[in-house]
């Protein structure tokens, strides 16, 4: 949710912090500050965008600079309610992401002996308990005891920086079910909510396990269990570079990451498939145990819940097992039938997601394996999971899912072809053909790129509407949800997506005249009474008045005449129709969303890419 960057070394902190919190500014943008500690404390924080932070700057030099980029849970998004938090005597400043769930009774003790908190936030408590911790006591003196018994009465997630000016030379810092990694230069250290913040100085970095805190200075860091014993990191090498976190010629990173959606959906496909058998990643998930399965759960959110529909398409078609989707957050409170012949995939993106995260812990307390797709190396899902299959979408900056959602079907029904090979549900010339289907996308991708002009033009033509509807069958269902999500996140208007046979049953009361209403149509060499039905219903909704906006395959002349805007996507097999029929939804969104007026399609208003919070 909340950016988090901490710089040791012998650059200018101040500086250093703020590249880095424009790199993380998706992780949340209503409000950043950043603190320096020369020996004294000196903080700027401002709400709104990182804009606002930078028009306030001042000269604050030091080396030693620790900020933080919001999405605010407690507290509205003011000046007083970002980060970094100052502790009673000015002396410590910490920056936190996540839930302080035990805030309240730590506030009414800090309230009780005196001191005056400013702002509403669960966070600010940190500050000046570590402030009293090293001011009295057994701790006094002792910045490393003293964060540890901060860290030992906190309750909820957390990724906690501590700095104290008595100790400019250090950082100390710990974490709690949201991510931290610690880039190791020379002669200085960094941390991050992610390695886009210190990517520029260097790809050496260090996983820590939940828990873990980690003390920096220039020449090096230290690992610590929350009781003050050893413990250790896990050093591993950043393999993709800044120019992939930059908008490269871009007017937006979600421009650029449409763009980039053939690469992902090629290298997330890469070394799957070969002497024609399909290979899953490295994991402890045997092809006895896939054998041996004979039920599916998948549980993610958003996009990625998205995806995972497409996944049941697919495997329960391939595979002939039952597979049941949930929405994670929905997950653990039904209790759910599981057992060890459950396989549960859990799709997350930024394989940090609370709900996706807590529903994996509860799949693997009933004895199911755990199978992740996740799209960020050594993130919490995947290294809580039994396997992880990742998808090689590179990092996604822009706030909704472009390239990582393509980049999750593609590994879906990878998923589904392991599974149906270890069953022998399909034989290996059967999955030899699709998999030649599905290494053909990337391609069609590319061509498909060129509908953006005519994207624009639509957006033009329909201007700022107030609502759309998307409607879709079978595996162009999933497409539809996706297509109207988009447009909820960027344009702020109504979308709803439907199945297009539930139209009838109460949302054709919905249409009126010019209401525009995009339809997915089925390739019509596919189920011929899936494609006839659609046309039906496209002409329904067009005889009560509404803007048809219907993607159809190329060639399809039976929806032509029922058609305001026809966008024709290039032939390919049902199943990976969806990897085609969504690109047009995300340029129609980015260009409606201009038309409704949201110049920054990376940064939709109330959402962070990363949602650590259930
Ligand atoms: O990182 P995850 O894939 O777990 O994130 C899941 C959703 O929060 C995410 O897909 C969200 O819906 C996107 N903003 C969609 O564009």
């Amino acid at each position: 949710m909340c950016g988090i960057v901490g710089y040791v070394g012998e650059r200018q902190g101040l500086s250093l912090a703020l590249e880095a919190l424009r790199r993380m500014e998706y992780r949340g943008y209503d409000s950043s500050g950043i603190a320096v500690n020369n020996g004294g404390i000196s903080v700027v924080k401002k709400a709104g965008k990182l804009a606002n932070l930078e028009a306030v700057l001042g000269d604050m030099p030091g080396t030693t600079a620790i900020g933080h980029t919001r999405w605010a849970t407690h507290g509205r998004p003011t000046d007083e309610n970002a980060h970094p938090h100052v502790s009673f005597d000015g002396r410590a400043a910490i920056v936190h992401n996540g839930i302080i769930e035990n805030f309240a009774p730590l506030r009414q003790e800090l309230v009780d002996a005196g001191i005056t908190l400013n702002s509403d936030t669960d966070s600010e408590v940190a500050a000046h308990l570590l402030a009293r911790a090293y001011n009295e006591g057994e701790t006094a003196g002792d910045f490393r005891a003293s964060a540890l018994a901060v860290l030992g009465r906190l309750e909820g997630a957390f990724t906690l920086l501590f700095t104290h000016a008595d100790h400019p030379d250090q950082i100390i810092a710990a974490r709690r079910s949201t991510p931290l990694i610690v880039g190791v230069g020379e002669g200085e250290m960094f941390l991050g909510s992610d390695v886009a913040a210190f990517i520029e100085y260097t790809k050496n970095a260090v996983e820590l396990d939940q828990d873990n805190v980690v003390v920096i200075t220039r020449d090096g860091y230290e690992v610590l269990n929350f009781d003050g014993t050893a413990a250790e990191g896990r050093p591993f090498t950043i393999d993709w570079d800044l120019a992939a976190a930059e908008k490269g010629g871009f007017d937006s990173f979600m421009m650029k990451e449409i763009h980039e959606q053939p690469a992902a959906v090629r290298d997330t496909l890469g070394g799957h498939f070969h002497d024609g058998r399909v290979f899953l990643d490295e994991s402890d998930i045997s092809e006895t145990d896939l054998k041996s399965i004979n039920q599916v759960f998948v549980v993610a959110c958003g996009s990625a819940y998205h995806s995972g529909l497409l996944a049941k398409y697919a495997i329960e078609h391939w595979v002939r097992i039952p597979v049941q989707i949930e929405v994670a957050s929905e997950f653990r409170y039904r209790d759910p039938v599981l057992d060890e012949r459950t396989l549960v995939l859990a799709i997350s993106q930024s394989g940090e997601t609370a709900d996706t995260l807590e529903a994996v812990r509860h799949a693997k307390t009933q004895g199911a394996k755990v199978l992740a797709v996740c799209n960020t190396n050594g993130s919490q899902i995947p290294r809580e999971s039994d396997a992880v299959l990742y998808t090689h979408a590179g990092p996604e900056i822009g706030v909704a899912s472009t390239k990582a959602f393509l980049a999750q079907v593609a590994a879906n029904y990878i998923v589904g072809l392991a599974l149906a090979q270890a069953k022998g549900t399909k034989y290996p010339d059967e999955i030899a053909e699709i998999w030649a289907s599905l290494e053909e996308i990337p391609a069609k991708i590319e061509e498909l790129l060129d509908v953006r002009e005519q994207m624009a033009g639509i957006a033009d033509e329909l201007g700022a509407v107030q609502t759309m509807l998307f409607l879709g069958r079978g595996v162009g269902f999933p497409v539809a949800l996706e297509g109207a999500l988009k447009l909820k996140e960027l344009a702020y208007i109504h979308a709803e997506g439907f199945p297009a046979g539930e139209l009838k049953h109460g949302p054709i009361a919905l249409i009126e005249d010019d209401l525009p209403v995009v339809v997915v149509v089925p390739s019509p060499r596919g189920v011929k009474l899936l494609h006839s039905k659609i046309v039906s219903n496209i002409q329904e909704i067009r005889a009560r008045g509404a803007q048809t906006i219907v993607i159809a395959e190329e060639g399809d002349e039976a929806v032509r005449e029922f058609a305001n805007y026809l966008i024709e996507i290039p032939a390919t097999s049902s199943i990976m129709q969806p990897l085609l029929a969504t690109v047009p939804l995300q340029f129609l969104a980015a260009d409606i969303a201009r038309e409704c007026g949201n110049e920054d399609i990376d940064k939709p208003r109330n959402l962070a890419k990363s949602v650590t919070v259930e």
